[in-house]
This record gives C-alpha cells, structure tokens and sequence, in this order.
C-alpha cells in the first residue's frame, strides 16, 4: 500500500467514525426526548427543511402536536407550539427556560458577550438590568422619550412631503428615523437624512438580518462548522457584523474622549462611567467587549425591527383600505389636524390601538422566536428534558392560535376589539415574548409604533404603485424573521 492510498483508508474510516459516532449518540438522546422525524447521522433533519424552516416546523406541529424534536445538522431543537405551552416557557416554569438557545449566525461574534445571545446567566443579568435602568434614565416609557420620537416624526414627515406623492420604497426613510431615535439615546445625536453613513451602516443592518433569514443563512445555521469556509451569500453576514462593530467601535471613542464622568449624556457614557467604577472587580461584566456588544445589539435589534414592523405596515394598511378608512376617521374624530398625537389619546382610539396589535401579531416578526435553553433538567408535558438542551417557542403558533384568536389567519383588527367595540387585551399577543426575557425595547415598541403609524395617516393617505389585487403582503424571506417584499408607493397629502 502506498502513501496516498493509506491516507485515502485513513479518511475512509475516519469519516466512518464521524458517521457512527453520531449516529450511536443521535440513537441514544432520542430515546428520552418528544418524537419527531427520524434524522440521518450528520445532517439531522436538513433535507426536509427545504429552505423553509417555519413552514417545516409549523408542517411537523400538525402531525406530531404540540411538542417534538427536530435535528438541525446533530442539534437536537425541542420545538413547542400552542398559546398553552410556550406560555409555560415564558411565564409558569419562565426561570427553567431562560438561558439563550444557539444562534450560530450570530454566536460566531457574540456567544460570550453583551445581552442578547450570551449563555452566561451571570452576564445576562447584570447586563441587562444595568440596561434597562439605563434606557429608562435616558427615555424610555418617559415623557422625554416621547418628545425625542416626536421630534424625529416631524423630520419623517417633512422628508415624506418632499417626496411629491412620487413612488419610492419607504423603508430606507423609515429605518433613519428608528435609527436616530436609537441612536440618540445610545450616542447621543441624530444624523440628517442625506448623511452618507447612516444609509451606509442601514444597509448592513438589513443585509445581516435578511441573509440570516434567507435559505443560505438556514443551512449555516444547522452547518456552522462547514459553511463558515464555503463560499456564497451568507459570508456577507460576517462581513456586515464586522463593519457593524468597526463602526460602533468608532463611536465608542469619540464618547471615551469627550466624557464628562459627572455629566452622562447617553448609554455608552453611562457604561463607560460603570467601567470605572469597577474596575477592580475581576468579576465585573462592565468592561469593552461588553459594552461594544450591548450597544450593537442594542441598536441593531431597535433599528431593524421598528423598520421592518412599520414597512409591512404601511403595504398591509394599503391592501386593506376599509381598515385604513377606519382608522383615518377615528384620526380626525379624536385629533383633527391642529396637533399631533400623544400616547394619551389611545385611550380614546380603541380601533387605532386595535389595528396596531394586530398589526404585531400579523405580521408575525420572530416566527421562531429567539431560541432558549434550559437551565436544569425539566419535565415539559411529561417529557423529560436535559439541562442545555435548545427549546424553539413558536411565537407564530400563538399568534396565530385558533383557540385565542377569532380570526387567526387574517389581518383583522376585530381580533382586539370586543362587542361593543372597546380595544380588548389578549393574553396570546406576544410578538416581543413574555416573561423575565422578554424584549428589552418592550416600552419603546409600544410608544414608537403608535405615535409613528398615527403621524404618518393624520398627514397621508397610502397609495400603491400597482393595483389592490397585485399587492403581495407575503413574506420575502421567513427564518429568523418574517420580511415584506420591497415595494413602491406614495404619500398624498391629507
Ligand atoms: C416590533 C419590534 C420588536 C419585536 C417584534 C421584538 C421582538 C423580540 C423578541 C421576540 C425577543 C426575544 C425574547 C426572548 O424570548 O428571549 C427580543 C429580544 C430583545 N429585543 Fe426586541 N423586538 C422589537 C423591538 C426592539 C427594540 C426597539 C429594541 C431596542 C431598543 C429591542 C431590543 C431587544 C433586546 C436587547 C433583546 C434581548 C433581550 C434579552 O435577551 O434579555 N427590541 N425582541
């Protein structure tokens, strides 16, 4: 036998073990876990996705119910279904589930640091209560947060107007505005909406999201350890998370060289002033490579979801142009056009309040939600679950649960109104989660979408670049998130 033909029996039989190995481990941890479709060693379940990892789960929950198991690649997932269950995630037994699952796409740059994906409880915690008490002492659920969101409406609108009723796709003008509300409580300033860098960093915002979302970033999410050498259109994601975290590395200087250390001004000071603080507690989570990280994080999920959430707003408003109607006359009734609206008036605009909760749940942002994890072994509907082991909460199957929702499939804004026509709360709405871990931006969302939808009908009426029967409001790409197909329209002034 020569060199080569060792080396290929070598490979042969290494391979070999590879397969066996886990097929024996594939065996052995599915004996105690829910059932599910049977994988094939190394690739789990990755052929039957078919590019569609939502539609596939959803597929499974009917033949298998409410809980069971799929292989991403060797990765055991627990994927569970219903209002009833996911609720016992989030809320009933919230403290077993509240460790962060894996996200490959974006573990590669931030498994161990900032918020939102760390695995380290310790880390979470302090984290995100320092930046919860942060964010609100710079605005949010203020009154001050509300001035700074009407301030960047009345810039939006004016932007609006100078298009002419011309058609364009919004949501590049819509992004600056979630963007500089963002921006100025974790930097300080906003930029103008011509600024060359704020269009530049939008786009990598975008690109990361949508290419997480697409087919490309599902396959890198079952093979992480094989795609990260292949080429194709998910190497853009770590490109785009690079010249993220160059560019907020930047920002963070200019903040370290003008600190006033008795006069925080935003979020990076305030970190940078808890840096200091601790710095001789070996122990402490308030160093650079967290700070960096949360504020990314911080800010790439307060840009990207407002703007998404508000484009497919506005293409849905125009697909429905009897719930336009609607909300357009309780507009006038409640506010006129002599002033601007304030949170206040939601009280008195039930089918405005309405139409914004389902837009929410319409639109379905986080289909999968973010992946948990468990923090113990755990007993879930009579299974027993390892500590460790990755749980998706299917946030589409709540809001779209048929034994919570009147009308689940359909954009219907009667799904949160009662008889008498008063806006009625629902348990099942929670397209930002529930529980310990629900979407830090919570209070935010709920002023920004409001007062943003609301400004934007007092001023306009929507109109669309093709005819009704044309307007497609399904999904482009539904992976991480669900997001509309770019579209043109016009705002014509009220
Ligand atoms: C419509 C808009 C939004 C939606 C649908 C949304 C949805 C979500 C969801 C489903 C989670 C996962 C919670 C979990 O189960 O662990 C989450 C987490 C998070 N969101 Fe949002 N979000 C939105 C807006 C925002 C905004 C405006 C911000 C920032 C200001 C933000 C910051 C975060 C952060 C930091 C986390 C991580 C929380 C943690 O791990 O403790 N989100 N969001």
């Amino acid at each position: 036998m020569d060199l080569s033909q060792g080396l290929m029996l070598f490979f042969a039989l290494l391979i070999s073990c590879i397969i066996l190995f886990s097929s024996i481990k594939l065996f052995w941890r599915r004996g105690d876990l829910p059932p599910g479709p049977t994988p094939l060693p190394l690739l789990g379940n990755a052929l039957d996705v078919g590019g569609d990892i939502v539609h596939f789960l959803m597929k499974l929950s009917e033949k298998y119910g409410d809980i069971f198991t799929v292989y991403l690649g060797t990765r055991p997932v627990i994927v569970v279904t219903g209002y009833k269950l996911v609720k016992e995630i989030y809320l009933d037994k919230g403290d077993d589930y509240l460790n962060r699952g894996d996200m490959p796409a974006f573990d590669a740059f931030y498994k161990d640091s900032g918020i939102i994906f760390t695995a380290n409880m310790k880390r979470w915690r302090d984290l995100r209560r320092f930046s919860l008490m942060t964010l609100r002492d710079f605005g949010f659920g203020k009154s001050s947060t509300e001035d700074r969101i009407h301030e960047e409406i009345r810039h939006l609108i004016s932007a609006l107007k100078d298009t002419k009723e011309s058609f364009f796709d919004p949501r590049q003008c819509l992004s600056k505005s979630f963007y500089n509300i963002i921006f100025s409580i974790m930097f300080g300033n906003r930029y103008n909406y011509e600024d060359k860098e704020i269009t530049t960093i939008l786009t990598y915002i975008y690109q990361a999201f949508t290419t997480i979302s697409s087919s490309w970033g599902q396959i890198y999410e079952m093979f992480p350890w094989l795609m990260r050498f292949i080429p194709g259109p998910h190497q853009k994601i770590n490109k785009c998370f690079k010249n993220l975290t160059k560019y907020v590395d930047g920002r963070v200087k200019i903040n370290q060289e003008t600190l006033d250390p008795n006069n925080p001004r935003d979020y990076v000071d305030a970190f940078l002033i808890k840096m200091e603080k601790e710095k001789i507690n070996p122990n402490s989570e308030f160093n650079m490579k967290n700070l960096l990280a949360c504020t990314l994080q911080i800010f790439f999920a307060g840009v990207e979801t407002m703007s998404t959430t508000t484009t497919y707003s506005l293409l849905i408003l125009m697909k429905y142009p009897d719930v336009l109607a609607k909300v357009h006359k309780e507009i006038d009734q409640v506010i006129g056009q002599n002033r601007g609206p304030t949170l206040q008036d939601r009280n008195h605009m039930p089918y405005t309040e309405a139409m914004v909760h389902e837009m929410q749940r319409f639109t379905d942002l986080i289909p999968m939600g973010a992946p948990r994890r468990t923090t113990k072994e755990v007993t879930l509907k009579g299974y027993t679950l390892p500590k460790d082991i990755n749980i998706y909460p299917m946030l589409t199957s709540v809001l779209k649960d048929p034994t919570c929702f009147k009308y689940p499939t359909e954009f219907n804004p009667e799904n949160f109104l009662n008889e008498k026509g008063e806006f009625k709360k629902n348990d099942a709405f929670m397209p930002l989660a529930a529980g310990k871990r629900i979407c830090l931006g919570e209070s935010l969302v709920r002023m920004e979408l409001f007062l943003f939808l609301v400004s934007i009908l007092q001023n306009f009426d929507l109109k669309s670049s093709v005819p009704l029967k044309e307007l497609d409001i399904a999904p482009i790409v539904s992976g991480l998130g669900n997001f509309p197909k770019p579209y043109k329209m016009a705002f014509i002034p009220r």
